[in-house]
């Protein structure tokens, strides 16, 4: 019984880790993207401490620490890059993406944002 749970198990996360891979996001080009316009305010590692963040308020989160990160729907992440803080009821202070960046260019920066709470 045991094994067979760890079975199922097993074969639930190489699902969802097949999910992630088939979605074909890239990392790589989700960090270059993050580097460009969202290190200056959520910092290099998503910690909400980019130099800009002196002088906002509220803040960012630290995006790195698994159980807020985990808290957040992938939609939620899509929605606040695209459409800004507002979409989301949150402040205006985190900037509306949608019309620099292309949905694949958002897909990517949420797979790039996921990668920095592991
Ligand atoms: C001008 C500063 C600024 C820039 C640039 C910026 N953000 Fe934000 N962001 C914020 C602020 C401030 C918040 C917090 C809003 C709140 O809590 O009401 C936020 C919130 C968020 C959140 C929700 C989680 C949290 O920290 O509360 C995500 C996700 C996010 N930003 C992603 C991005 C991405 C992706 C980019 C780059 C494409 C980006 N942001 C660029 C200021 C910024």
């Amino acid at each position: 019984m045991k094994i067979a749970l760890t079975a199922l198990g097993l074969t639930l996360a190489a699902g969802i880790l097949f999910q992630g891979l088939a979605s074909g996001a890239d990392v790589a080009k989700g960090k270059a993207t993050y580097d460009q316009l969202c290190a200056g305010c959520h910092g290099p590692t998503g910690k909400g401490d980019g130099p800009a963040a002196a002088s906002l308020n509220p803040k960012p989160r630290d995006l790195s620490d698994k159980t807020y990160a985990r808290s957040l729907k992938d939609e939620f992440l899509v929605e606040i890059t695209k459409n800004g803080g507002p979409a989301v009821k949150k402040s205006p202070l985190m900037p509306a993406m949608g019309k620099t960046l292309k949905d694949d260019q958002i897909k990517d920066l949420v797979a790039y944002l996921r990668s920095l709470a592991k």
